[in-house]
């Protein structure tokens, strides 16, 4: 198998129709990347991290506007608060880096300022574009890190608690934390996580989803035989009782009936955004 065809197993479970459309070593090593959160202690070079904002900060920009910026949380007294928070997830304390990527929608309001223009960035607009540059960022950065041996986890249950995190990282109106960032090296191999198969997320001319109830069947069982989740993993049981067979959608209907997040459009509402 080649690994372009075992990428694509470990990715889709699917097999590789034409192993000739393998794009090289940089494609098969995107397609099994994954999100790591158990680090060796070892922490990585500095100049190696600096590089690697370097490489994100390079990542497309919505109309050049450049809306992304980082934040390292440095300071062991903020990093032991933050992590404290979220105990559930140990790993935002213990990663031997932490970061914060910003949608930062100040500065093109700043400028406008320094320019004497009108410019009014605290619209649904201005929170979007802001938004999708540093993901965009924060993709490139955790692609890069991947790429030179470490591990990251994207971070963003720190929005639940936004009115506290907010204030520990000096954050003047019109920035926001789209997600933090774990960064490390891993400690152990861990696993490529099964996607939906592209027949369900891949349109051709029109968007059409009637065969969703049917892959979803097929993709919760191959899910399950490769990583079931316990009967203890069963979320919110009190509610939705004990399930047999205990699948991705499942546990995924399960998580979104909760939705999460409340906090954050209250707190974007009250620090410059007009939407
Ligand atoms: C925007 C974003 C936010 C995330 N936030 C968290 C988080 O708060 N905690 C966590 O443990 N993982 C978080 N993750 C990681 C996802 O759980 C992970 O990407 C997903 O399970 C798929 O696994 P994979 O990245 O290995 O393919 C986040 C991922 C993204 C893209």
């Amino acid at each position: 198998m080649t690994p372009y065809a075992a990428a694509l197993q470990a990715r889709f479970a699917e097999d590789a129709p034409d192993v000739s459309h393998a794009a090289g070593p940089m494609v098969d090593a995107l397609i099994g990347r994954k999100t790591v959160r158990r680090y060796t202690g070892q922490m990585p070079d500095e100049a190696l991290l600096s590089t690697l904002t370097a490489a994100a900060l390079s990542a497309s920009s919505k109309s050049d506007f450049q809306q992304a910026s980082i934040l390292r949380v440095l300071d062991p007294a903020v990093r032991s608060t933050i992590g404290a928070m979220f105990p559930a997830m140990p790993w935002i304390g213990a990663s031997p880096v932490f970061y914060v990527f910003l949608g930062d929608a100040r500065r093109l309001q700043r400028i406008g300022e320094l320019r004497s223009k009108p410019v009014a960035n605290g619209t649904l607009e201005g929170f979007f574009n802001a938004s999708v540059d540093a993901a965009l960022a924060l993709q490139t950065f955790i692609l890069a890190a991947e790429s030179v041996g470490l591990g990251c986890c994207p971070i963003s249950v720190i929005r639940n608690r936004i009115d506290a995190v907010a204030p520990l990282l000096g954050l003047p109106d019109l920035v926001f934390p789209v997600a933090g960032v774990c960064v490390g090296y891993p400690a152990d191999a861990g696993h490529v996580s099964l996607r939906l198969p592209r027949a369900a997320t891949v349109h051709t001319d029109r968007y059409d989803d009637h065969a969703l109830p049917g892959l979803l069947d097929t993709y919760d069982r191959t899910r399950d035989a490769r990583h079931a989740l316990t009967p203890q993993q069963q979320r919110n049981n009190a509610r939705f009782g004990v399930a047999g067979f205990y699948g991705w959608s499942e546990d995924k209907a399960r998580q979104a009936a909760d939705p999460e997040g409340a906090a954050f459009p209250l707190y974007l509402r009250a620090h410059g955004f007009d939407f």
